[in-house]
């Protein structure tokens, strides 16, 4: 086997070995998927540095995709949300989105389907993605958590710690432009943050060299359609940043 010569394949190589070393139960090494997920954010910034030499259109090799991300996650029994689980959510949409949208965690209708914002709040955020001259299939949805708390209650501390890390290399693996962050526990987590929603949205915050949107939840605004116009004010920023005429 050649070894690797560039850094995004020293990263790839390096990560491949650690969740083998994990899956062999190795410990006294950092092996666990935190670190997994921090080698996917500096090959995200390796990549984000060399794609500065390359076309618009290009985003330049990313440190791995998707699909490798999927397989990763196989099954996953990580946390007990499985236990209640249908089916896993992992996310939709274009593999190399300029926009992301990040949610907090697959309620009922998601749970039955397997995909992001299918139920009511999935309508509206349709209506908004598609406000902002876009589809749905030219974005990337996904949410915090991949499986739907009972009951819809909040995602909990080590549930969240359990699924991030998938999250941030999917992230990693778009490497979209911004990244919409739909609620309070999503702009919350993506941030590191106890600041209200209210006080963090409208404007962009940076989070590791991601620049993040954070703005009110979908199932917010159909309780309160009267913040309706804030968050129109907030895609029209992230419209503005993807220079998407209005
Ligand atoms: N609410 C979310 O936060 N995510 C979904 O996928 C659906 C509803």
């Amino acid at each position: 086997m050649q070894p690797p010569e560039t850094m995004d394949e020293t990263l790839q190589a390096l990560r491949r070995s650690l969740d083998q070393m994990a899956r062999w139960g190795c410990r006294g090494f950092d092996c666990s998927e935190q670190a997994l997920a921090v080698l996917a954010r500096w090959s995200h910034q390796s990549t984000a540095a060399a794609s500065h030499k390359a076309p618009a259109a290009d985003k330049g090799p990313t440190a791995e995709t998707l699909e490798a991300v999927r397989t990763d996650l196989g099954d996953c029994t990580r946390c007990r949300l499985s236990e209640h689980r249908t089916r896993l959510v992992f996310g939709e949409g274009a593999a190399q989105a300029d926009l992301v949208f990040v949610g907090e965690g697959p309620g009922g209708d998601e749970d039955r389907s397997g995909r992001p914002f299918v139920g009511p709040a999935g309508q509206l955020l349709t209506k908004i993605i598609e406000s902002m001259h876009l589809t749905r299939d030219q974005v990337y949805i996904g949410n915090i958590v991949k499986c739907r708390p009972p009951g819809n209650r909040l995602p909990e501390a080590d549930e969240i710690g359990a699924c991030l890390p998938f999250l941030t290399r999917q992230i990693s693996a778009i490497q979209p432009k911004v990244v919409c962050a739909l609620g309070a526990c999503a702009a919350q987590t993506l941030l590191d943050t106890g600041t209200p929603i209210s006080r963090l949205r409208g404007r962009f915050h940076d989070a590791n060299g991601l620049k993040v949107m954070p703005t009110f939840h979908p199932s917010y605004l159909l309780r309160h359609p009267e913040h309706k116009r804030a968050v129109w004010e907030d895609m029209k920023k992230i419209m503005a940043l993807l220079r998407i005429p209005l």
